[in-house]
C-alpha cells in the first residue's frame, strides 16, 4: 500500500525574553493556532521533490537529488527561500545521523505561518519535515529525539540558535526554557493580536530576500556585537530581562493580565536597548500602546531597518483591540487574532 504521512505543528509566540535566551537567561513562548503541514508520499525514482504552497507571500517546487548535495540545484528564488535550506538541511540530517537513503519521496509543505516573521516558521518546517519523514521511514516518533534533531538543524543553518522554537513546534503548550533546559508548564491560554511587518517580497532582489530568509541569524550576530561593545551594560539588560520572564510567569499563574502586559512592554524596552526595534516595528508597539493595550512588544528575532523592518509585535489588547487591528492594519501590517496554548505536533498516517 502506498505509503502516506502527514505532521503538522503550530506557530510560536515568545512571550519574553527572546535574545535572552540565546545567553542562557530565561524565555517564555507559548503555540498558536496557525500551523504548518508537511505531508510526505511515495513517489517513483530517487530524491526528494519538495513542494511548498501557500506559505504567504510565495509557493515553489524543487527536487533535491540524492548524491548531489554539492551541486544541490538552488537557482532564482529557489536560493532566496530560508524554507528550503532547512528543509535541504532536515533530509541531510537524516540522513547522516539515522542513515536513510534513496529518498524517493514527496514532500509537500502548506503553511499558515509567515516567513521571517518571528512565528517560528524554521523550526516548524524543521520538526515537521523530521517528523514526517522519520514516521514514513519507520524510525521512533520520539518527541525528545525529534525536537533535538530539528533543533540540530538549525543550529547548523543558522549557526546559534536556543531550543526554544523547535520545543513549541514540538510540545505546543507554553514552553519555559531557563539555562537552555526546556520546561514545559501548564499555563492558561491568552487572546493575543500579532502584527505582521512585511515578508519576502516577489519583486525583491533575490541576494536581499536571501539575507532576509536568514534573518535570525543576522539578527543574532548583531546582538553578539554590540554585547561584545558593551558587555557589562549587556549583564544587566539580560539580568533585568531574566527577570521579567520570572515576573511574567507569575503574574500569568494570578491571572493579573495587567502586570503581564507591562511586562510585555518592559521586555520591549530592553529589545530596544539591544538593537533589534526597527522603526517600523516600534511604531506598531506604540500605536498599540496609545490605544490603550495593556501590553505590546516586538516578539522573535525582531528585526533591522537595513532588512526593511520585518518582523513580528505581539499585543495584549484591553476592550479597544478592534481599534487596536484597525491601526495596524493602517500602518501596513499583516493582523492576526491568535489563540496561545495551541497543541503541539500530530502525526496522522494513511488518510
Ligand atoms: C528567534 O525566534 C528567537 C531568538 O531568541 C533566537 C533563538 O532563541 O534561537 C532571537
Amino acid at each position: 500500500m502506498a505509503k502516506k504521512i502527514r505532521a503538522s505543528v503550530p506557530a510560536k509566540v515568545i512571550l519574553f525574553g527572546e535574545h535572552f535566551v540565546v545567553y542562557g537567561k530565561r524565555a517564555l513562548a507559548t503555540a498558536i493556532n496557525r500551523r504548518l503541514t508537511v505531508v510526505v508520499s511515495d513517489r517513483e525514482g530517487d530524491g526528494y521533490h519538495v513542494k511548498i504552497d501557500n506559505i504567504p507571500t510565495f509557493g515553489l517546487e524543487l527536487d533535491i537529488s540524492v548524491g548531489a548535495r554539492k551541486a544541490y540545484p538552488y537557482k532564482d528564488y529557489d536560493s532566496a527561500t530560508k524554507a528550503v535550506a532547512y528543509v535541504k538541511e532536515s533530509i541531510e540530517y537524516l540522513e547522516e545521523r539515522y542513515g536513510l537513503s534513496g529518498g524517493g519521496v514527496e514532500i509537500e509543505i502548506k503553511s499558515e505561518i509567515p516567513l521571517s516573521a518571528g512565528l517560528g516558521s524554521s523550526a516548524a518546517t524543521c520538526v515537521a519535515t523530521i517528523a514526517a519523514l522519520k514516521a514514513y521511514f519507520g524510525l521512533s516518533g520520539d518527541l525528545e529525539a525529534i525536537r533535538n534533531d530539528a533543533h540540530q538543524v538549525e543550529l547548523t543553518v543558522q549557526g546559534a540558535a536556543s531550543p526554544i522554537d523547535t520545543a513549541i513546534s514540538t510540545y505546543g503548550g507554553y514552553v519555559l526554557v531557563d539555562r537552555n533546559e526546556v520546561k514545559r508548564l501548564p499555563l492558561a491560554g491568552l487572546d493575543l493580536i500579532v502584527g505582521t511587518i512585511g515578508s519576502i517580497s516577489l519583486s525583491m532582489a533575490t541576494e536581499k530576500a536571501s539575507e532576509i530568509g536568514l534573518k535570525t541569524k543576522r539578527v543574532v550576530e548583531e546582538v553578539k556585537k554590540r554585547k561584545e561593545n558593551f558587555n557589562t551594560v549587556f549583564g544587566y539588560i539580560f539580568d533585568a530581562a531574566d527577570e521579567i520572564t520570572a515576573h511574567a510567569i507569575e503574574a500569568i499563574e494570578a491571572d493579573d493580565l495587567v502586570n503581564f502586559g507591562t511586562l510585555m512592554y518592559m521586555n520591549h524596552g530592553l529589545l530596544d536597548a539591544i538593537g533589534v526595534v526597527p522603526r517600523r516595528l516600534s511604531e506598531l508597539v506604540k500605536v498599540s500602546q496609545a490605544l490603550g493595550a495593556l501590553g505590546a512588544k516586538v516578539t522573535g528575532a525582531g528585526g533591522l531597518d537595513e532588512m526593511g523592518g520585518v518582523g513580528s509585535v505581539l499585543v495584549l489588547p484591553n476592550e479597544s483591540g478592534a481599534r487596536i487591528k484597525t491601526a495596524l492594519d493602517i500602518a501596513g501590517a499583516l493582523v492576526m487574532e491568535v489563540k496561545t496554548g495551541e497543541c503541539g505536533l500530530k502525526i496522522e498516517a494513511g488518510f
